[in-house]
């Protein structure tokens, strides 16, 4: 099956900033991006800033198709936890996705799958689109778990949700070692994951959008969305280059 005739999977892009930018080039670089992204497309893009930028990002949006996002959320629905942001709040300001478990927060807030379990189903209640990231360590493809990673990180969420929540998220998967590395999974290598992931849900499976994220640039993005069950991508460092994460949502246009 190809992409021609499958079930009409909408790719979509996500450009995650992380902790960069400020006023000045947020605005610089949306201006480009808004301007190069007129008009109706096949793809759907996303921005998700750091929280302090949301209400800007909103504003240099309006006239755009582009959505906002948001890189994390609390899995609590509100109370005293200091600096944390609820899914109610971010769909108060027209957030539309929520990243959940991206590896950074796995590994440097000890996010544990029992955590980003709960916070899928937080993001769930407020009717935004949990965009779940999987993905294995450099030691654990080298040592053959990959799969098995995956799988973990994949059920602890269907455990709890089931595969029928799925109907309404994205998946990401984001190999831990290629993100920010400059090393690229080969379109073979995450085709293999795409499709093992998309085997686990079963018949939702078929529906749902799965991201690779990892080094994705210009010169790659395309040779990756040739492949049957990449549906997009989730970026970090292209997100950041208007000219590069045009060219990425244009590949993404077919
Ligand atoms: P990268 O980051 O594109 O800079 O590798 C990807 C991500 O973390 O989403």
């Amino acid at each position: 099956m190809n992409k021609a005739n499958n079930t009409k999977r909408r790719q979509l892009v996500v450009g995650n900033w992380k902790m960069n930018g400020n006023q000045r080039t947020n605005a610089e670089l949306l201006a480009k991006v808004v301007a190069g992204w007129q008009g109706k497309h096949n793809a759907d893009v996303a921005v998700c800033p750091p929280f302090p930028y949301f209400q800007h990002t909103l504003e240099l949006l309006a006239s755009s198709s582009i959505v906002l996002g948001a890189q994390s959320v609390s899995e609590y629905e509100s109370g005293a936890y200091t600096g944390e942001v609820s899914a109610r709040m971010l769909a108060d300001w027209q957030c539309r996705y929520v990243i959940v478990g991206h590896n950074e927060r796995r590994r440097m807030q000890q996010e544990s799958d029992t955590q980003v379990a709960q916070k899928f189903v937080a993001v769930q209640r407020e009717q935004l689109v949990p965009i779940l990231c999987v993905g294995e360590s450099l030691e654990q493809r080298e040592t053959g778990q990959a799969l098995a990673v995956i799988h973990r990180q994949l059920n602890a969420v269907v455990e709890s949700v089931g595969c029928d929540a799925f109907e309404h998220a994205v998946v990401a998967y984001e190999p831990v070692w290629a993100v920010g590395t400059g090393k690229t999974a080969t379109p073979q290598q995450a085709q293999e994951v795409h499709h093992f992931i998309r085997e686990l849900l079963g018949d939702v499976g078929q529906r749902v959008r799965i991201l690779y994220g990892g080094s994705v640039k210009a010169n790659n993005a395309a040779q990756l969305f040739t492949m049957t069950d990449i549906d997009g991508a989730l970026l970090g460092g292209a997100s950041l280059d208007a000219e590069e994460f045009l060219s990425i949502c244009r590949a993404a246009d077919i």
